[in-house]
């Protein structure tokens, strides 16, 4: 692979801590581990492309300088969930000294709640018995799936999305590195899009860029995806009583058009959430079935069916408002 041809997210994933954007409270009690030998068991958790291996990366380049990689050793649980990965792979890693002057070398485990439960347990005593050779780094997007006693033997770092203003940050860092022309408009629909995903934000990037230029023309941001605007235009007139053209949005747009039904449920919320149509009350229990609804078709529920009926939640809690509702 040619340097032009490399995967942007790995060109230009950060080399040192001060390099990671945002997550600046995770980044500092991390920075405080660099020449301290206290460090803790870690857990990393948070939403995908935030940030969570590229710190733990950054760190052990600081912490371990250029013996970093005989220092980091990076496993991925879902390859093979069960306890015989714990007590064979993952074991005879954590019982291996540091390499170098060191005391003890990190064992990153990647989406360690995808682990059995069975897995889990083994995997706590390996923590106990081998952490004077090895501090354990665990990242998941989930930590509620971790059993009670990893997470009490973890720090946890908690990362989140990250705000509009980094990921512009971010991108316009990279456009520049790479000596891109750029329109502004054509980052801030980039930014849209991602929605806090900085993994997403800089492939997107690369795939949009044309010739050394981005422009808004030539934006291939894929599929899965309908606008704000459709989304915004199909809650109000459900609001306002067009139920049958709100049904036929859902079989005309948003079904041919949303793979990432998670992202919509978070454009639904959002658009929900900031309506200025809308008294609180309605406001307020229109959020809280968005739970259900991304749940259920998360576990394989039909699309169609859960959209549909939960417009028809929203229109009756419009008519059931309380009446002379005052948001003051
Ligand atoms: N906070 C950040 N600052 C700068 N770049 C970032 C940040 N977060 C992510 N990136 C970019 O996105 C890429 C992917 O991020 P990373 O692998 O750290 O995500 P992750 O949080 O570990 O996601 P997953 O949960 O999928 O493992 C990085 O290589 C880097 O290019
Ligand atoms: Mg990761």
């Amino acid at each position: 692979m040619t340097v032009e041809q490399a995967v942007w997210a790995e060109k230009h994933r950060p080399s040192k801590l001060n390099e990671v954007i945002g997550q600046k409270e995770q980044v500092n009690r991390m920075k405080r581990w660099v020449n301290d030998d206290t460090m803790p068991h870690l857990l990393l958790h948070g939403p995908a492309g935030t940030g969570k291996t590229a710190s733990a990366v950054a760190f052990a380049k600081e912490k371990y300088g250029d013996d970093w990689r005989q220092n980091l050793i990076q496993m991925n649980a879902s390859d093979d969930r069960g306890i015989e990965t714990v007590r064979e792979d993952i074991k005879s890693k954590a019982m291996q000294s540091a390499s170098g002057k060191y005391q003890f070398k990190i064992l990153y485990l990647d989406e360690s709640d995808s682990l059995t439960k069975d897995a889990q347990a083994a995997l706590r005593r390996v923590m106990e018995q081998y952490s004077d050779q090895t501090r354990f780094i665990l990242s998941c997007n989930y930590p509620s799936k971790l059993i009670d006693p990893i997470q009490s033997r973890c720090t946890p770092l908690p990362f989140r999305r990250l705000d509009d203003s980094e990921i512009e940050e971010l991108l316009t860092r990279i456009l520049e590195k790479e000596d891109v022309e750029y329109e502004e408009s054509a980052v801030g629909k980039i930014v849209e899009y991602v929605q806090g995903d900085a993994r997403r934000a800089v492939q997107t990037l690369q795939t949009s860029v044309e010739d050394g230029e981005l422009t808004e023309n030539i934006i291939q941001v894929v599929g899965g995806q309908v606008d704000d605007e459709t989304v915004e235009e199909m809650i109000s007139k459900c609001f306002n009583g067009q139920m049958d053209e709100a049904h036929e949005m859902v079989v005309t747009e948003i079904l041919p058009n949303v793979t990432d039904y998670s992202r919509f449920t978070n454009t639904l919320m959002k658009k929900i959430q900031y309506s200025d149509e809308l008294p609180r009350d309605v406001r307020f229990y229109a959020i809280s079935q968005i739970g259900d609804l991304e749940r259920n078709i998360m576990e394989g529920c039909n699309p169609h069916t859960q959209i549909n009926s939960y417009l028809c939640q929203l229109q009756n809690a419009r008519y059931a408002s309380i009446p002379n509702y005052s948001d003051e």
